[in-house]
Parts: C-alpha cells; structure tokens; sequence
C-alpha cells in the first residue's frame, strides 16, 4: 500500500531536512505508527505521502499512485485525518460533511452516521466554527472516513481529547483495522502506537531510526524492569531497575537488604523507554493526551 525509498523533504530548498531519507513499507491491512518526538518530521512524511507536499528526493508509491505523477484518483483512496482541524467554521458539522462527500467520485458514508460514530450526532447542527478544540478535531476524523478509505492517514487523532472520547476513537480505528484498512498513524503518544500498530517506526530529528513490531522490539531492547518503593530517612523513594543489569540487580539487593521496602513489582519495559534507550531522546506529551 505504502512503498517510500529514500524520502528526503527541505522546506527552505536549502541543506536543512525536515526529512532525510526515509524509507518504508506498509503492507495492506497493515498499521504503521510513526512514532517521535515534536518537529521529528511525522507530519511532513504524511504530506509528502498525501500529495500534499511536493516529492524532492527520493522514490515512492502510494496506494498504486506514483508520488511522481501523483493524480486525483489517490484522493479518491485515501483519508486524511490532519493534525489541525480545517473544517469551514460557517458550516454546520453536517453541511460540511455533506459538502465534503461531494468532492468523491467513489461510494461515500452517510454523514449522520459518521457524526453519531463519533459522539457529535446531538450538535450535527451547529455552526462548526462554535465547536470546541475537541469535537473540531472529531469532526475531522469523521471527514477522513467519508470516501470509506482502503488507506487511512491520521495525523495525532486522539490529541487533545478527553480520554473517554479519545477511547472512542481508538475503537473506531480498530474497528476499521480488524476491516482491513491500512493505516498510517503518526502520533508521540506511544500507548495508542502499542495498542494500534503491527509495526513501529522510530523518527527523531527527520530520520527513521529502527522499524519493527512493538513485540520484537519489546523482546529486543526490553528488559525485565523492577519497580521498587522503599522508605529512606523517612522519605518515600521510587526507582525503576533493569534486571539484565549487574549494577542494578546489585542496587535492587542493597534496597531490599535494607528492609524499608513498601511495594515491589516487576513490570515490562514500555514502548516509551526503549524509544528513549533506542534514541537516546524522549517523547514529549501533550498536556491532554
Ligand atoms: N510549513 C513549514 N515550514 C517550514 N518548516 C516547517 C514547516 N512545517 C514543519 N517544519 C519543520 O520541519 C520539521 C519537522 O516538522 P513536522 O511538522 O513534520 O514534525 P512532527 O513530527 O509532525 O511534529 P509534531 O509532533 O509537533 O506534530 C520541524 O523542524 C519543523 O519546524
Ligand atoms: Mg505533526
């Protein structure tokens, strides 16, 4: 479905990438997250893949479309969940959706139907501009969904919402997913990339890092971590200990030998800590998500 080689992007046409020679594959049906921190370049590589943003360097194909001769009829194939809402504020959510379908040459959803999937089928009627951050950001997830695409972009689609809505978009891209839709997921947030994705990209600084599945890179680079909250001088401490490191199985028993502890469990290394360990950077949150 996605086949990209050697994908490099500068918007100033100078020496400074936003991208710089990116290549993956997304088989159909697949999911593939793109996972890194603020300005890795996640929404430049989705630009380039949705024809929104010119090819500079590099090779690729995307739903059987040539980034190089792109045509009209990928916007026919594809959804497009962007980052920041553009749905025409005059309109109501389902004049907009309406208005939308229209611009399709295949089979459409029905735009009540889309609403009511995510939760805005009781204000269908509102001036789209008079929504909050939030239900814009649902209407334009329920807009990418309206030529009911084989390939599905969603560029941060649970950012900034609370999380029982944000729990409601990860079933419908779920859903979709046990359908058969391939997805390409951008996102920092790297619980919704665990639960969403067979694979994973690591992007930092415009470049992919690693690509796998988050359970090889979880067998890789994640290690059997021990939780440990123990009392000292009378001030409760937390630390987090790998048991595949002498130093640290050595520290684990100077705590425990010091009898202070409280509570001790063993957890598995999260896809964010072996983002950190793999990169050596972290991922940053957004308040809400
Ligand atoms: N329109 C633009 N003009 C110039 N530079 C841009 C533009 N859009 C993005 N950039 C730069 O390109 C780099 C990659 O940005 P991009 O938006 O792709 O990152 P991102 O991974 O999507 O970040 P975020 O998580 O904040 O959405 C950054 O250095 C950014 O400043
Ligand atoms: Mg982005």
């Amino acid at each position: 479905m996605i086949d990209v080689r050697n994908l490099s992007y500068s918007y100033s046409h100078n020496k400074s990438y936003a991208i710089r020679d990116i290549s993956f594959e997304v088989g159909e049906g697949e999911v593939f997250a793109l996972l890194g921190p603020s300005g890795a370049g996640k929404s430049t590589t989705q630009g380039i893949l949705t024809g929104l943003l010119p090819i500079q360097t590099g090779e690729g194909e995307v739903a059987g479309f040539d980034l190089r001769h792109m045509s009209r009829d990928l916007f026919n194939s594809i959804g497009v969940s962007f980052e920041q809402s553009n749905v025409y504020g005059k309109l109501t959510a389902l004049e907009n959706l309406a208005f939308y379908r229209k611009l399709f040459d295949v089979e459409t959803e029905d735009p009540m139907e889309l609403l009511k999937m995510v939760g805005l089928d009781h204000v269908a009627n509102k001036r789209a501009g008079d929504y909050s951050k939030g239900m814009k950001h649902r209407l334009t997830f329920a807009r990418s969904m309206i030529n009911k695409p084989k390939l599905w972009f969603l560029d941060e689609p649970t950012t900034g919402l609370d999380p029982t809505i944000a729990g409601q978009i990860k079933d419908i891209v779920l859903k979709r997913k046990q359908e058969g839709t391939t997805i390409l997921l951008t996102t920092h947030n790297m619980f919704l990339a665990d639960q969403l994705s067979d694979k994973v990209g690591f992007i930092v600084d415009g470049e992919l890092k690693l690509i796998d599945t988050p359970r090889n890179l979880k067998l890789k680079y994640g290690q059997r971590l021990v939780q440990v909250d123990y009392y000292q001088d009378g001030e409760l401490v937390s630390e987090t200990l790998s048991l595949a490191e002498a130093g640290e199985k050595h520290r684990l028993s100077e705590i425990v030998a010091a009898g202070n502890i409280e509570t001790m469990h063993s957890r598995e290394a999260t896809l964010e800590e072996i983002f950190i360990k793999v990169t050596g950077r972290e991922l940053v949150y957004n308040e809400a998500d």
